[in-house]
């Protein structure tokens, strides 16, 4: 397997003495901006993303307020391993938790990972305040502005949303997994639920380039759709860094009391919209983060950098099951044989969420498949030891793992060669765990089929719409 990551090494930083010159200078230059305020107006935006150095290890000092997510991943072929892939592993699944706890730093910007005002120093994270599919897809095409506040549906109370309340629009992908695959019912009986939302540049390019209605997209047909990448900037060529496109799905339990403290959680409105212009009805339940799927486009991963996290408590792996397990999983009952709860089923009956709890006492009986990786688990231990962490709703979330491209060049594979060759998240990919080459769950595998929307006409031409499932969804 060829591996093509020459050019995917970070700017070359400047000694110490340099570094300190360059602070004090910038300092300088600050004092200087004090006067000169009021013609602020255009000045640059704040950074969006940070060039961390490569592997850099996650540690207490790096998770301070408003913590920047990694431009694009710094990584090393060499390391600790004889293996190059291996050694690029594990600066993928470094790139993941820093990512992870960036995006879920406070949303005040104020306070840092773990100090917030919710049980276990939980709070309102960053990415939450970033705009969702539905805000996107509008059945007018007219999406909402990416700073503009949210409107709650009048059947959920109306007035914009806050920091810490969470709209679920109720469709398809929201309790079904991709291509109707089943929904997955929690050992409560309530189904999970699953949420899309998207950075900036992600959001602004599609509205820019007029990706979010089918008109635009059919306008669109001779041309590429390329999103912004991500990428560490050079000093010396005068690149700056940026963070590029990033999308998350992000997968939720609804809570029962007592829960709250080992979940991330918001106050969620979930709201099924009404048909033919009837109403639409609304329910208020707290959610729980079980998921979190982060897809971030940069330019040594055109083929995106695939990054999947999960409550410690969703599931066992399999071949813990073997054993007398003594912990309460959320979609795992440990008292209950293999007989009567066979794993990995798809639930019986109809799909329908309006009806909760599942019907006859359905609850899933989920196993992981394929174990978390020897490395994503080391990261994920030194994690429990980081203070900021350790203590808090944080400790609470492991890695499985990082997909990346092996051989993004690769002109046979389009996927580039992906590693691992199989990821799934136990609660997004539930019933295609494993490694069936025809039927298995691959990130870049799957999403490399994605396209625009088909606006009705079955014969007509779609474009591949670069990874994401995002662009079908337009109306
Ligand atoms: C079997 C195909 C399949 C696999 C495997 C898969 N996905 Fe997806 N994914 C989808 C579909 C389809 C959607 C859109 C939601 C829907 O329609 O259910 C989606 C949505 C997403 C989104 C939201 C943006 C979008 O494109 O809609 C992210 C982020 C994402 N997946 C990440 C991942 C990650 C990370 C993995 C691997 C751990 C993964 N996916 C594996 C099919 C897949």
């Amino acid at each position: 397997m060829a591996i093509v990551r020459e050019g995917d090494r970070i700017v070359k930083r400047p000694g110490l003495l340099l570094r300190l010159t360059l602070f004090m200078l910038g300092m300088g230059v600050l004092a200087v901006g004090q006067f000169s305020l009021v013609v602020a107006a255009d000045a640059p935006r704040a950074a969006t993303c940070k060039a961390y150095d490569k592997n850099t290890e996650l540690s207490d000092t790096l998770i301070v307020p408003a913590m920047l997510a990694p431009c694009a991943p710094g990584v090393s072929e060499s390391g600790a391993s004889t293996d190059i892939v291996a050694n690029l592993q594990h600066g993928f699944d470094l790139y993941s938790w820093l990512t992870f706890v960036a995006l879920n730093s406070p949303a005040d910007g104020k306070t840092a990972l773990g100090s917030g005002p919710r049980p276990k120093g939980d709070a309102p994270t960053a990415w939450e305040s970033y705009k969702q599919l539905p805000d996107l897809m509008k059945e007018d095409g007219k999406p909402a502005s990416f700073d503009e506040p949210v409107e709650i549906p009048k059947e959920c109370g109306g007035g914009v949303v806050t920091p810490g309340t969470l709209i679920v629009h109720i469709a398809e992908e929201t309790f079904n997994q991709p291509f109707k695959t089943g929904p997955l019912i929690d050992q409560n009986g309530n189904y999970a639920l699953f949420v899309i939302f998207m950075n900036r540049e992600m959001y602004d390019f599609i509205i820019d380039s007029d990706l979010h209605t089918r008109a635009g997209q059919r306008r669109f047909q001779d041309k590429k759709i390329e999103f912004p990448m991500g990428d560490n900037g050079n000093e010396e060529k005068k690149i700056p860094p940026r963070i590029g496109a990033l999308m998350i799905k992000a997968s939720w339990k609804i809570l029962k009391k007592g829960e709250e403290g080992k979940f991330h959680a918001v106050n969620g409105l979930i709201y099924t919209p009404g048909k033919a212009g009837s109403r639409g009805t609304c329910v208020h339940r707290t959610l729980g983060l079980i998921g979190f799927h982060v897809a971030h486009k940069t330019t040594f991963n055109p083929q995106w950098v695939w990054t999947t996290f999960e409550h410690r408590l969703n599931v066992p792996e399999e071949r813990e099951t073997k054993g007398r397990l003594s912990k309460q999983y959320s979609f795992f009952n440990p008292s209950c044989d293999r007989i009567r709860c066979p794993v990995n089923e798809v639930p019986k009956g109809r799909w329908d969420p309006a009806i909760q709890p599942y019907p006859e006492g359905f609850r899933s009986q989920i196993v992981r498949v394929i174990p978390v990786t020897d490395d994503a688990k080391s990261i994920n231990a030194r994690a429990l030891s980081v203070p900021k962490i350790k203590g808090t709703v944080w400790e609470n979330y492991m890695l499985v793992s990082t997909q990346w491209p092996t051989d993004f060049r690769n002109p046979v594979d389009l996927a580039g060669v992906p590693a691992p060759t199989f990821l799934a998240n136990t609660t997004l990919e539930t019933y295609s765990q494993g490694t069936d080459p025809q039927a298995s769950s691959s990130c870049i595998g799957c999403h490399l089929n994605a396209t625009t929307a088909r606006a009705g006409d079955v014969n007509e031409q779609v474009k591949f719409s670069d990874f994401t499932y995002i662009l079908e969804k337009a109306h």
